[in-house]
């Protein structure tokens, strides 16, 4: 990989212990995918924030990386959290868990990273152009930003995704190349797709078929960003997939050569099999929306359902400190709060602890939740579409 004199300099340690040790990171996954050089990046997204995921080894390393004065050089967000970080003695998070999960927090800040943890940063501030060269971690976040932006992201892990943050650059491979970007399935939708829990479905069969590769979608003739990031999340999920094209709605999808492809054709029979395979359980203890994190018009959604209403169990819409105060103010966080449900912020279903908090069934209607709800947090889970399972737990 060509390196340039000042990138030279960084490797042989002039600018540091730590920014060599970082570097170094870049360099080798740089030499393994056979990248050319490094390539300035707008903006970083560091996965690997929830305690119940990193753990103590994780933790010390955080503290010791900003102890040893690590800072970021671009805007630099953070992955959901596992807890909400002002609300979480109300909500019953566990003391201990909250402790470390503070102190996590507090190491990123010193290192300079804005301390807003979402899967959603491109509705809270950090939204990248088309074709920006961006370093992203969190497998939903990719996908919307490689697909309904437009811009390059690969799927970085918490370890290159920092080394990105605080070197400024990453290696030139992958999705960040043009000639990577172009589709290997075309995907015939023929459905009606009215819910985003039916995005969600239709992503996870989709991911399911095409494992890692692009997706052409024809046949979707209208969606708005929530159901596009369902749609990636749940294939993000599935089958690891971190770049899609929607003909007519996506904006690579008129640039790349969509002709020729092998073609799966998706209908209601496939979405109802999804829907079946995706339930695992039934009368969900807490519903939990909000995966990929909500958008201010998904939570007044939820808050026009409520209205007026009282909850027998736990409804919860995870979403971003931002977007959540954005809904203060429209009055949508207390319509749902004399509900008896919660606008959780900074975390959400699956990062959180909630086999710990007693929940053992959990209502969803994404199919990202669903495709790890009960593997992660050992929940029986209810695919259902936001009506449903509101009305399911009056
Ligand atoms: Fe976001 Fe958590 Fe879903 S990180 S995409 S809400 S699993």
């Amino acid at each position: 990989m060509h390196l340039t004199k000042n990138e030279e300099k960084i490797l042989n340690g002039e600018k540091g212990e730590v920014m060599e040790r970082l570097f170094r990171l870049l360099v080798r996954l740089g030499d393994i995918y056979d990248a050319d050089k490094m390539i300035p990046v707008g903006s970083v997204q560091v996965a690997g924030v929830s305690y119940k995921s990193i753990g103590d080894p994780g933790t010390d390393f955080l503290e010791d990386m900003a102890s040893n004065n690590a800072r970021v050089k671009v805007l630099t967000y953070l992955n959901p959290a596992g807890m909400d970080l002002e609300n979480w003695k109300e909500l019953g998070f566990p003391e201990d868990f909250a402790k470390n999960q503070l102190r996590i927090m507090d190491a990123f800040k010193k290192m300079g990273i804005v301390v807003t943890s979402t899967c959603t940063p491109y509705l809270a501030g950090n939204l990248p152009r088309f074709r920006e060269h961006i370093a992203w971690s969190e497998s939903s976040a990719v996908s919307f930003s490689n697909s309904v932006i437009g811009a390059r992201t690969n799927r970085e892990g918490g370890p290159s995704a920092l080394a990105a943050a605080i070197c400024g650059v990453t290696p030139n491979y992958g999705l960040h190349i043009w000639e990577n970007r172009q589709p290997s399935f075309k995907i015939k939708v023929d459905a009606n797709l009215e819910f985003n829990s039916d995005f969600g479905a239709l992503g996870w069969y989709v991911g399911k078929q095409v494992k890692n590769k692009i997706p052409y979608f024809s046949g979707i003739n209208n969606a708005n960003t929530d159901q596009l990031k369902a749609l990636g999340a749940a294939m993000a999920a599935s089958g690891a997939v971190a770049l899609y094209h929607v003909e007519g709605l996506t904006p690579e999808a008129d640039l790349v050569k969509a002709k020729g492809l092998e073609t799966i054709n998706v209908g209601k029979k496939e979405l109802n099999e999804t829907y079946i395979k995706l339930n695992t359980g039934k009368n969900p203890d807490i519903v939990i929306f909000g995966c990929p994190h909500a958008s201010l018009r998904e939570i007044s959604q939820v808050a026009e359902k409520l209205k007026g209403k009282r909850v027998k169990k736990p409804v919860w819409i995870c979403t971003s400190r931002m977007v959540k105060e954005a809904a203060e103010r429209m009055g949508y966080n207390e319509i749902i709060a004399k509900a008896g449900g919660s606008v959780v912020a900074d975390t959400c279903m699956v990062v959180s602890p909630i086999e710990k908090m007693g929940y053992k069934t959990t209502g969803v209607n994404s199919g990202k939740a669903a495709n790890y709800l009960p593997g992660f947090c050992k929940q029986e889970v209810c695919f259902a579409n936001l009506d449903d399972l509101v009305e399911g737990q009056l």
